[in-house]
């Protein structure tokens, strides 16, 4: 197993807020990169306001929490990642962005890195093949909100190393997560089953079967679901659920993965949800009101 000191996180939106968030409580030095300095700089007010909020429930001691934020360092250079033995990359769901950047990363990387995707849906061996080499890259998949959701897919790719998957195995769980291994399979095995459901729920608005809050009403209270789906939609990012229904669709080819045109209308206005402050609902409201 690799030694595993210093960790590059590469996106600092959504979730890569989150695994700096949970890398630099577990202890590990964390280099935080975005090219946009103010992606950056909320990303660490938001890592702030997540673990104050551990430190009012007194889970975490305000020394603790000082001293996790201290081991986060942001860096608007992607050289900076060169520090680290593992570097997670958690940019927008776009292979063509992925690889893009990729370009970028491969030189910045140490000899021996470990290199890993926090990709939702994208094959993790295409990926893979763009890593200088590929037995030491591996897909490791986070869910949102990070720093309170247990699970971790590890995703192996046609040339993942075993030790690559021990190292990031042993990386997650010391995070406090609870790693499955998934099929480097479009979705792998969360986003393949809940992602189609939530995509329904956007045609169950299409059709008219309910109102937005009796769909999300009728999901929470009869299916027991902690937040209704189209709630859970605008949560994850509207066109993170587009694009990895677009992935299911085209490469399973199966009609029943086709994205609904409603959710492919909200991402083209630019209705992201939560990230864009509209989507299903309105943020600027308290408590948020339906959009449609
Ligand atoms: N960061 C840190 N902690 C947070 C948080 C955040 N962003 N949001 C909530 N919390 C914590 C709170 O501090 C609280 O902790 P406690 O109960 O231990 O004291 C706990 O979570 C519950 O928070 P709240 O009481 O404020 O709110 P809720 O009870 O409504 O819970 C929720 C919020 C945890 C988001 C819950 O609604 C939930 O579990 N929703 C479903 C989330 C889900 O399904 N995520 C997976 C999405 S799929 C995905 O990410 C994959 C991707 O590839 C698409």
């Amino acid at each position: 197993m690799a030694d595993i000191v210093t960790i590059g996180v590469v996106g600092a939106g959504l979730m890569g807020n989150g695994i700096a968030h949970v890398a630099a409580q577990a202890g590990y030095r964390v280099i935080l990169h975005d090219a946009y300095p103010d992606a950056l700089k909320r990303a660490q007010e938001t890592i702030a306001k997540n673990m104050g909020r551990e430190v009012k429930r007194e889970r975490l001691s305000e020394a603790d929490r000082d001293a996790a934020l201290g081991r986060i360092q942001a860096a608007d250079d992607v050289s900076a990642v060169g520090e680290a033995e593992l570097v997670i990359e958690a940019v927008t769901e776009n292979l063509d962005l992925k690889l893009k950047l990729y370009e970028q990363i491969v030189p910045a990387l140490k000899s021996g890195a470990i290199f890993a995707s926090n990709t939702s849906s994208i094959s993790i061996t295409r990926l893979g093949a763009a890593a200088p080499d590929p037995a030491r890259f591996i897909g490791v998949h986070f869910f949102n909100p990070v720093p309170v959701m247990k699970l971790v897919e590890l995703i192996r790719g046609m040339a993942t190393s075993d030790e690559t998957y021990e190292t990031l195995k042993n990386v997650v769980t010391q995070f406090g997560k609870i790693p499955i291994d998934a099929k480097d399979s479009p979705g792998f095995i969360v986003n393949r089953i809940l992602c189609p459901m939530l995509n329904e729920a956007a045609f169950a608005v299409l059709e008219g079967l309910g109102t937005i809050e009796s769909i999300d009403a009728g999901m929470k209270l009869g299916a027991a679901h902690p937040m209704g789906p189209l709630a859970l939609s605008d949560y994850v990012g509207l066109d993170t659920l587009l694009a990895v229904m677009q992935v299911l669709h085209r490469e399973l080819g199966e009609d029943k993965y086709r994205p609904c045109p409603l959710l492919v209308k909200l991402v083209e206005a630019g209705w992201l949800g939560v990230k864009s402050g509209r989507g299903f609902y309105d943020y600027s409201q308290q408590p948020p009101t339906p959009t449609l």
